[in-house]
């Protein structure tokens, strides 16, 4: 037995904001901002909180699977835009889903995290240690961009997609996971600054702050390489695979991707046009679509792949259940 996917949800939030409305606050274009990253609109909160977007993509997820909430004995939020810094988001949801056999927990791998969380629930539930967990990515960027920093905040938008995991005859197969901090700073976002009796530190509002064509060049590379690792791993041809569901950054990024690997791109789902870059929750968010649409059959080999802040990265193996 390993760990299935047995439903999917997600959330965006109403309000959505196109290239062209981006330019009536600052100097940028559609053709700027398409031909670049493949984004035409994203989803900005005007009021909905991380825990609302969670709790509806949660609601979603365990009607989908049939699970109720008193059943799930695992709740990780792969977030680095908490509501609060305690209690973890994890801990807001519980209380909103009543989940009150569920121990809970937050993850920040940044854009991999929601990667990084269904490997960790994985594990709990091969462990013996759950029964049957929630997994959710969940990001409010809207509120960590510096918004006078049209090269960084026109790329990302607000969602959340949740998965309910349990035990299943087909599910996850293989995991490849990693990270380089000593890069970190090409994806940057500062903590609050030290603050006590004793010193107050001036600095500045800690906004994202990203080295666009670092990080690409990064991804270009990573990518690539830990999804052929995975093959590898699994032995599993690359032909073998129904869809790569990549994170949702750029969508040169992904044609590179399908290019060095040499699969037809028809074969990497997009929504980024739609939700620009929402970090932990870009996969989910689209997992939970191909879902809906019917897209995902029994016995389909899907790779799920992540990377971003950290750096980290990472790509899951899944026969679809
Ligand atoms: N609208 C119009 N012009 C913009 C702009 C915007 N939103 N943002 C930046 N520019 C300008 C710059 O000021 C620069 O002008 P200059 O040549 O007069 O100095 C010019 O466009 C080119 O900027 P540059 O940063 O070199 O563009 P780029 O081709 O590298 O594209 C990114 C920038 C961010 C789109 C690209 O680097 C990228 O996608 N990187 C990956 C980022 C990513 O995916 N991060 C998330 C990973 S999880």
């Amino acid at each position: 037995m390993t760990t299935a996917i047995l439903g999917t949800g997600s959330y965006l939030p109403e309000n959505t904001v196109s290239n062209d409305e981006l330019a009536n606050y600052m100097d940028t274009s559609d053709e700027w901002i398409s031909t670049r990253t493949g984004i035409r609109r994203r989803h900005i909160s005007k009021g909905e909180t991380l825990t609302d977007m969670a709790f509806f993509a949660a609601q979603e997820a365990m009607e989908n699977s049939g699970i109720p909430a008193e059943k799930l004995d695992l709740i990780i939020v792969a977030t680095v835009t908490a509501d609060c810094i305690t209690p973890s988001e994890a801990c807001l949801l519980q209380e909103r889903l009543g989940a009150v056999n569920a121990i809970c927990f937050d993850m920040n791998a940044a854009c991999s995290g929601f990667l990084f969380a269904l490997n960790t629930a994985h594990l709990y539930l091969q462990g013996g240690m759950a029964e049957h967990a929630l997994v959710i990515g969940a990001e409010l960027l809207s509120k960590i961009m510096d918004w006078g920093d049209r090269s960084t905040c026109v790329l990302f938008g607000d969602g959340a997609g949740a998965v309910v995991l349990g035990k299943g005859e087909h599910g996850i197969k293989n995991v490849i996971m990693g990270s380089d901090g000593a890069r970190g700073k090409a994806l940057l976002c500062s903590g609050r600054p030290l603050e006590n009796l004793f010193i107050k530190q001036e600095v500045e509002f800690p906004y994202v702050h990203m080295e666009g064509q670092e990080v690409f060049r990064f991804a270009v590379r990573q990518v690539p390489e830990c999804i052929e690792e995975l093959l590898q791993q699994a032995s599993v041809r690359v032909g073998d695979i129904r869809y790569f569901i990549l994170h949702q950054a750029n969508i040169r990024i992904i044609q590179s991707v399908a290019k060095r690997l040499q699969v037809d791109i028809d074969k990497f789902p997009i929504n980024l046009s739609e939700c620009g870059n929402t970090s932990a929750a870009s996969i989910p968010i689209l997992l939970a679509a191909l879902n809906r649409d019917g897209k995902l059959q029994s016995g389909d080999n899907v790779i799920l792949s992540g990377f971003g802040g950290g750096l980290t990265w990472g790509a899951v193996l899944i026969e679809w259940q």
